[in-house]
């Protein structure tokens, strides 16, 4: 009986870690805009069908070699073959980019918050708000590195088990704050029900292969694959526990809170801008819709407030394992001890972080391959590093350690009932697709 019970605990223990990491700006702030820009409904329907095929595969692959291995990625990697180090290394680096652009977006939401909190609502709802205010050289530094030393402390301090039983409470309010405002808009604001359209039903003249990388660079970060995240939460995760099964709920839950996020964004902007045409979809787009939402509703700066305060949770349970993943690859590769390795993690994030930053601001004329800087991290990470590790991913498991080896993993906790379509996509749709597209972005073929 007690096995029983410790075993089911601690699956639901696994869900909820990895949902805890999935869950953040990746589904509330980057879904929405991604989703908008590129064509709503199809943009949906493409993410969708990746998710169930392509991002289940992965993520099958990556917790199977990490609970195989026992270790985390440079080690997972290694123990499978010495020569295959290397793409844990990728993997190491790509949490390490990610979590100094990921900590500017933090700063924007703790802005808000506290503009809430103490009455800005309204100003903060006024057109040419949210440019004024990232374009300002010293403001957004500030909440920059505000939001990413609390970072820094609690996972100095370890007290991020707090913060996690914390918003195991705060995700349920959060979701259903998010229905209730998709709800409230879609019912009052004219011509929402044009953006519900825009957002559910594809449109197919609006496909393109851009649609596909952008889907798939969102679906990587949104579930934290390819940057070898999962592998080491595999290698914390019991053999009796079905993979298969828990995949499935941390794609239901990672998906289903984007998807909200999308409903309560899309049709707002869509009414905002009267139509798709004078939809200014970027990085913004939530700090810009939002508070003129609530600035329309009754109580609308108490939601505001509600709102940006479980944003924020969500941000940094996320920011935490991103610097928790970082600080441990210091204290291995260099052995640091804990508070030097954060410490380090935070001045090298600090310094790339002001990049982004001021890539808005005193080095606005300053483009990378036309990209503002906090894109181009984005991009570099997203489109191309992640691609580059799961491609070399598929090719190992596929093609090197064989499938197989994988597969028997996966069984171990119960029945794989995914074996065609994993073996499928993991030896010739995912590498196809992915090349494509590195190709396609480093230009080499025009699709
Ligand atoms: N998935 C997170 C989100 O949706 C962002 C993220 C990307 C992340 N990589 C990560 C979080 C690694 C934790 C660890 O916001």
């Amino acid at each position: 009986m007690s096995e029983k019970r410790s075993s089911f605990t601690s699956k639901l223990g696994f869900v909820l870690a990895a949902a805890g990491s999935a869950v953040g700006l990746g589904n509330i702030w980057r879904f929405p805009y991604l989703a908008a820009r590129y064509g709503g409904g199809i943009f949906l329907l493409v993410y969708i069908i990746l998710t169930l095929t392509f991002g289940f595969s992965l993520m099958a692959a990556e917790i199977a070699i990490g609970r195989k291995t026992g270790q985390s990625p440079i080690g997972a990697f290694s123990a499978l073959g010495k020569k295959y180090a290397a793409v844990g290394y990728i993997g190491a680096v790509i949490p390490a980019l990610i979590l100094p652009y990921y900590s500017v977006i933090g700063g924007w939401v703790l802005k808000y918050m506290v503009g809430f909190v103490t009455g800005e609502g309204a100003a903060m709802a006024t057109d040419g708000y949210f440019g004024s205010y990232i374009s300002s050289p010293s403001e957004p530094v500030a909440w920059f590195i505000v939001f990413i030393t609390v970072t820094a402390f609690i996972v100095i301090l370890g007290v991020d088990k707090g913060i996690e039983k914390v918003s195991k409470i705060m995700m349920p309010v959060l979701i259903a704050l998010t229905i209730f405002i998709a709800v409230y808009t879609i019912c009052t604001m004219e011509n929402a029900i044009e953006g519900v359209k825009y957002y559910l039903l594809p449109d197919f003249k609006k496909f393109s292969f851009k649609t596909v990388v952008a889907a798939m660079g969102q679906l990587f970060y949104s579930l934290s694959i390819a940057m070898g995240i999962m592998i080491t939460f595999g290698s914390y995760m019991k053999k009796d526990i079905s993979i298969e099964k828990s995949i499935h709920q941390i794609e239901i839950f990672d998906t289903g809170v984007a998807f909200l996020a999308g409903l309560m964004i899309i049709p707002a902007v869509y009414s905002f801008s009267n139509g798709v045409d004078g939809m200014n979809a970027g990085p913004g787009l939530m700090f810009i819709t939002l508070p003129k939402i609530f600035e329309t509703m009754p109580g609308g700066s108490i939601i505001g407030v509600v709102f940006f305060v479980m944003v924020c949770f969500a941000a940094l349970t996320s920011s935490i394992s991103l610097m928790e993943t970082v600080v441990a690859v210091f204290q291995d590769r260099f052995k640091m001890d804990r508070i030097k390795a954060t410490l380090t993690v935070l001045v090298v994030s600090v310094v790339l972080g002001l990049i982004s930053v001021f890539g808005y601001s005193i080095w606005a004329d300053f483009t990378l391959f036309k990209m503002q800087m906090l894109d181009f991290f984005d991009f570099l990470t997203n489109s191309l590093m992640m691609p580059i590790c799961a491609l070399l991913t598929c090719v190992i498991v596929g093609y090197c350690i064989k499938p197989k080896t994988i597969i028997e993993e996966l069984e171990i906790g119960g029945k794989f009932r995914s074996k065609l379509l994993f073996k499928v996509m993991i030896c010739a749709v995912a590498p196809v697709c992915i090349l494509l597209i590195l190709l396609s972005s480093f230009g080499i073929i025009k699709i």
